[in-house]
């Protein structure tokens, strides 16, 4: 199939694609989407087909006003309306009881649907324009690195969907904060941009779910079924390293003239230590630019050859957060304590 590659300003067409049935990738302030019709089954199937995701994972359905929640939700508590209030638009999902009107294919037969309300204007105005709610997971193939540059998605999709819309880079780097609100405690599935802290300021207590930091076993019924999946993972190997950032470089680099095939996935402050190939991933003081960073350096360090990656251990509050969650999955939670090593 032929991809038509579109820019900012072509929301209208990018529209009319997606109310014909089409798929059509988008840029919003958190990753790429791949976007659809939330009431057309039979495009949403084509989303799954070119994603290659398995079909027990559920979508998420973003909308372009906070009222427009009720054409997919059948409740919408007292906590759901002050999360709105204070964070839509934005990148925050929330996991509600779903109404009579979503397809089944949407939420993989569940009786709840994931909301979203992005801010990133061309996103609005298509879903605007579209005249229904869309669906969209992020725009990668499934098991991938999510997809944060125009690049990443013609890699993974040229060929595969209707059309791309071309809007640079994505603000934030990582995907939408997902909670639920089906407990009385709301509980975050997905770590994001809007943290566990900024959360709590507005609706107080909330919990975390053991799968942000854990591995799931297998047969275990998990809450948000996306979580079980092998995700973010580049062709190499990634490992993660937990030290200071001579014990980092000293095992990177002493790695790298046994085996010659390593690349450090390092902070700024590192870079004068490393005797390898490296790629930053900003600075350890600043999580905005880890997170606008992280996937587009998964994806490079298969660019460059590299069969190990060696990632420097980012912190685990505030956005770091959402960082390090998307770095243990790429790593099949395989992190060293150079510390602790003997
Ligand atoms: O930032 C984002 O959220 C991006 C952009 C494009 O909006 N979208 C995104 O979608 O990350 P996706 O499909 O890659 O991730 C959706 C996650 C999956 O882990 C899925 O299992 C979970 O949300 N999810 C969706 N519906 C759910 C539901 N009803 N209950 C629990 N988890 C759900
Ligand atoms: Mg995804």
């Amino acid at each position: 199939m032929d991809t038509l590659i579109l820019n900012e300003n072509e929301a209208d067409k990018a529209a009319e694609i997606i109310k014909s049935g089409g798929v059509v990738g988008i840029p919003t302030e958190t990753v790429y989407g791949l976007a659809a019709n939330a009431f057309d089954p039979n495009a949403i199937k084509k989303i799954f087909l070119a994603k290659g995701r398995p079909a027990d994972n559920p979508l998420i359905v973003h909308i372009s006003k906070t009222e427009d929640v009720f054409k997919v939700v059948s409740e919408f508590n007292k906590k759901a309306e002050i999360l709105a209030k204070n964070f839509w638009p934005g990148p925050l999902t929330m996991i509600l009881p779903k109404n009579k009107q979503v397809p089944k294919i949407v939420t993989a037969g569940a009786d709840s649907v994931a909301v979203r309300f992005p801010s990133h204007v061309v996103a609005r105005k298509i879903i605007e324009l579209s005249g229904v709610p869309l669906v969209a997971p992020s725009a990668n193939l499934s098991g991938k690195p999510s997809t944060t540059r125009f690049s990443h998605v013609l890699e993974d999709l040229n060929g595969k969907v209707d059309a791309i819309i071309n809007g640079g880079d994505c603000k934030f780097g990582v995907e939408s904060t997902v909670i639920s609100l089906l407990e009385s405690t709301p509980r975050i599935l997905r770590p994001g941009a809007i943290t566990p802290e900024q959360i709590e300021k507005v609706i107080g207590k909330i919990k975390i779910d053991d799968s942000v930091f854990h591995k799931i076993e297998k047969d275990k019924s998990v809450l948000s079924p996306g979580i079980k999946y092998k995700h973010y993972s580049p062709d190499a190997e990634v490992i993660i390293l937990k030290g200071e950032k001579e014990d980092y470089a000293d095992f990177v680099n002493k790695t790298n003239i046994k085996r010659n095939d390593v690349l450090a996935l390092c902070f700024d402050e590192d870079i004068p230590l490393i005797d390898a190939p490296y790629i930053s991933y900003g600075s350890k003081k600043d999580s905005l630019s880890q997170a606008h960073n992280i996937f587009d350096g998964l994806r490079k360090a298969d660019k460059m050859g590299a069969k190990a990656v060696y990632v420097h251990y980012c912190d685990t509050d505030g956005l770091s957060l959402a960082v390090y969650n998307r770095l243990i999955r790429a790593a099949g939670f395989k992190i060293i304590d150079l510390k602790n090593k003997t």
